[in-house]
């Protein structure tokens, strides 16, 4: 299994099993199988809904001696309505209590997005009212404590992740972002290597199972590319694979989702697919700068643009 390495030494296998979109009544099971298959790295998030069933399926491994605790690399992340100083470590407790954890290999601020506790509907919150760096001091505290090994960010820009590593005591260890070929992230990723940021690819196989809301007529499908077809044939594996071995080969980690044992298994071995530097420069050629999450479900309030949000022009 291919892992990359935090700057204490610490390992991540490159390839975790994502839970976003994992349903009631299948996340359990899927956690079950993937880990009974080999995976070691589970990614959750608070906002998921299935931290729960997810602590059930940990408790029964842990328990009937399947895998270690220690064996397995376990993320979660702090939702928008729990930015506040003294939301944060309660929210991380409360996640620990849900996944029946004593500690997170990592943990991260969902969005640089911040909402009032508990609104519903939710009520967004400037980030001059609650700025980011007030959350990741936080998380900071919450590291000290060993209520985490490692910390970092989701869906965070350059610029937001330089003002949180020049304005803190703990530079920021992982950013996990959208990444698939259609969005390659080349320019967040060299600036992540220069600073020791790891990262991490969200919806690496574009997520055709995210609510039909946010999809566009006009979307790039992934599993119908040309380019992809092709070197999935030259290879002898699947496109998944193809995608999943161009993240490894770039040094990038990948939570592909899935609740099929099948292809859960399908896209752990991705690893033993070995891409030529052409066969990456080829996919490489694929990026047309598109978003599937494209963060306009943040904007319709004064605070947030899409403008502001990823810092673009
Ligand atoms: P399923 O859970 O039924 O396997 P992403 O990780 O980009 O969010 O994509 C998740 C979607 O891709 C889900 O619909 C998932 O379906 C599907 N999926 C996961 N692995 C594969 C694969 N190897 N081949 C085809 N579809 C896959």
């Amino acid at each position: 299994m291919k892992q990359l390495q935090f700057q204490n030494g610490d390992k991540i296998p490159t390839i975790g099993l994502g839970t976003w979109k994992s349903k009631p009544g299948e996340a359990k099971d899927a956690i079950l199988t993937a880990v009974k298959n080999g995976y070691r790295h589970i990614d959750c998030a608070a906002i998921y809904g299935n931290e729960k069933e997810i602590g059930e399926a940990f408790n029964e491994l842990f328990s009937n001696n399947i895998v270690k605790r220690e064996a397995l690399f376990i993320t979660s992340k702090l939702w928008n309505d729990k930015h506040k100083e003294a939301d944060v470590i309660p929210a991380l407790k409360q996640t620990l209590a849900d996944l029946q954890l004593d500690f997170l290999d990592l943990y991260l601020i969902h969005w640089p997005v911040a909402m009032k506790k508990d609104a519903n509907p939710p009520e967004f919150l400037s980030l001059d009212e609650v700025p980011l760096l007030e959350t990741w001091n936080q998380l900071i505290k919450a590291k000290t404590e060993g209520l985490c090994k490692h910390i970092g960010t989701s869906n965070f820009s350059i610029k937001k992740l330089n003002h949180l590593n020049t304005e803190s005591s703990q530079k920021v260890e992982m950013n996990q972002v959208e990444l698939h070929p259609f969005f390659a992230q080349h320019d967040l990723k060299e600036w992540c290597d220069g600073e020791g940021i790891l990262m991490t690819a969200y919806s690496p196989l574009c997520s055709a199972d995210r609510s039909e809301d946010f999809k566009k007529a006009d979307e790039p499908q992934l599993f119908e590319n040309e380019t992809l077809k092709e070197l999935a044939s030259n290879h002898n594996c699947t496109i998944a694979q193809v995608v999943l071995a161009w993240n490894q080969y770039r040094g990038i980690c990948a939570i592909p989702k899935s609740t099929n044992p099948g292809r859960q298994v399908e896209n752990l071995s991705s690893d033993q697919v070995i891409l030529t530097e052409a066969d990456v420069n080829k996919i490489n050629t694929l990026h047309i700068n598109y978003r599937i999450i494209d963060g306009s479900f943040w904007t319709e309030n004064p605070f947030y643009t899409k403008a502001n949000l990823w810092d673009i022009d």
